[in-house]
């Protein structure tokens, strides 16, 4: 089997190197010439562990290739995947599908065979729709079915969730487009992956709908985390004596400093405008989007009031800058507004990111110097923020962080500090929920 993947991103690396490990033939079009030559040269665009080997093993066996020109990409293959990016459009928060379109005139002018076209980039309701009309009106000659094929996977375990997903989801109307989207996904029938197929629409809204709940999720236990600081109750035992219901579950009730991300930010908000485009407006999914807003751009004041002294002048050491661990992702990072207002106070701010200090230079305040590791970022602070979870944060010990700093205040955003050994260690402990 061949398949070509359109747009050499995220989500279309990650797909075309687990497609290619699945025994598939893949073939990446990728128009940005810089991107494309450093593809090429064996060298991923973004942090994702395991990709670059991933890569590397199935173009030595053959299976993957990187290329400029569409149509040497598509010849031969069954299937076609859009996977090219649909950031927010400005002014709005609507999904911006130039780049869907773009790529699907592109390839259904250059077919010169019967193939099945899939989106897996997220697209509102409606796109696969439309992309079927296209389909029609610009090669009535060939019979191109459209298929949505949306994509679950979490930066930082992309491939682990791609290889091992909870399920795939397949939007078909066809029974030959169903049989190729059920052939390419063949060897998780081995472990009894469920392949849900639906109609074009349900599975586009299947991803919203995914997305928004998690990121509802999170939220929820957000505000509860805040809850907790006011009543002095601790966000964990409510999140665990909620999450031991199964109607609940236990994941994604971890509190933070608010969800970012390239796709919760982007999706619930394009969620919330597809719903009032529709005229069946969804107010929860409003509400997330401004309850996690407000969440980003108060860190600056939750922190400065945790320091509860005038941050001019003071070294303030920021762990984290990414919107999470493992990623190199400052997409909508909660640590840039933090960041920018602790900058605004007059702190001297020392970072450090074990993947994401290249990418956060351009997006923070000149003044922010970077660190080397974060012992060097601690070292002669007055107080630590920990923005992200990484291991290697939560292996700072107590005495290590009380021998480092010249301060004694820690706020800890992300919970990966016991207090009460803190407290011991003479801290002054701010966590998130865990009261003070
Ligand atoms: C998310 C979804 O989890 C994937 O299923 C989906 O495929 C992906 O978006 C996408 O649409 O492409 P991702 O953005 O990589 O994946 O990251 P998550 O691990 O889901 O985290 C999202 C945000 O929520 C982060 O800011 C994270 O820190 C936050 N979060 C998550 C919490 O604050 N608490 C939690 O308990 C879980």
């Amino acid at each position: 089997m061949k398949i070509a993947i359109i747009g050499g991103g995220y989500v279309g690396l990650v797909s075309a190197a687990c497609f290619a490990e699945f025994g598939v033939e893949v073939m990446v079009a990728e128009t940005d010439p810089v991107r494309l030559d450093r593809l090429r040269a064996g060298v991923m665009p973004i942090y994702e562990p395991g990709l670059e080997e991933l890569v590397a093993a199935n173009r030595a066996a053959g299976r993957l290739g990187f290329t400029g020109a569409l149509d040497a990409a598509i010849a031969g293959a069954q299937a076609v995947f859009i996977a090219v990016g649909t950031p927010s459009r400005r002014g709005g928060g609507h999904a911006d599908l130039t780049y869907v379109f773009a790529a699907a005139e592109q390839v259904l002018t250059s077919l010169d065979h019967p193939a099945v076209l899939v989106t897996k980039s997220t697209v509102p309701v409606g796109t696969g729709r439309k992309l079927a009309q296209l389909a029609a009106a610009l090669r009535p000659d060939l019979a191109v079915e459209v298929a949505s094929n949306p994509e679950f996977l979490r930066e930082g375990s992309a491939i682990g969730d791609f290889m091992r997903p909870d399920r795939v989801v397949v939007g078909a109307e066809t029974e030959h487009a169903r049989s190729v989207l059920r052939a390419l996904y063949r060897p998780l029938n081995l472990i009894e992956t469920p392949i849900l197929m639906t109609g074009l629409e349900t599975a586009e809204l299947i991803k919203y709908a995914a997305n928004a709940f998690l990121a509802m999720k999170v939220t929820f236990i957000n505000e509860m985390a805040d809850l907790c600081e006011a009543v002095g109750a601790d966000v964990h035992d409510v999140a665990r004596g909620m999450g031991f219901d199964g109607r609940i579950g236990r994941k994604f009730l971890h509190p933070g400093p608010g969800f970012g991300g390239s796709c919760f930010p982007k999706d619930t908000l394009a969620l919330a405008r597809i719903a009032q485009d529709a005229r069946a407006p969804s107010r929860l999914t409003e509400t997330v989007v401004a309850v996690n807003e407000a969440r980003k751009a108060g860190l600056g004041r939750r922190i400065i009031d945790a320091a509860g002294t005038e941050l001019r002048g003071r070294r303030v050491a920021v762990l984290g800058l990414a919107f999470k661990q493992g990623t190199d992702d400052m997409r909508d990072s909660p640590a840039i507004p933090a960041i920018e207002a602790l900058a605004e106070a007059g702190a001297h701010i020392v970072a450090y990111d074990p993947a994401a200090m290249e990418a956060a230079k351009p997006l923070l305040p000149a003044s922010v110097r970077y660190a080397a590791s974060a012992p060097e970022a601690i070292k002669g602070a007055e107080l630590l923020v920990v923005m992200t979870e990484w291991n290697e944060f939560r292996a700072l010990a107590p005495a290590r962080l009380a021998a480092a700093m010249r301060g004694r205040i820690i706020v800890d955003l992300r919970n990966i500090f016991d207090p009460a050994a803190m407290r011991s260690a003479g801290f002054v402990y701010h966590g998130v929920g865990r009261g003070h």
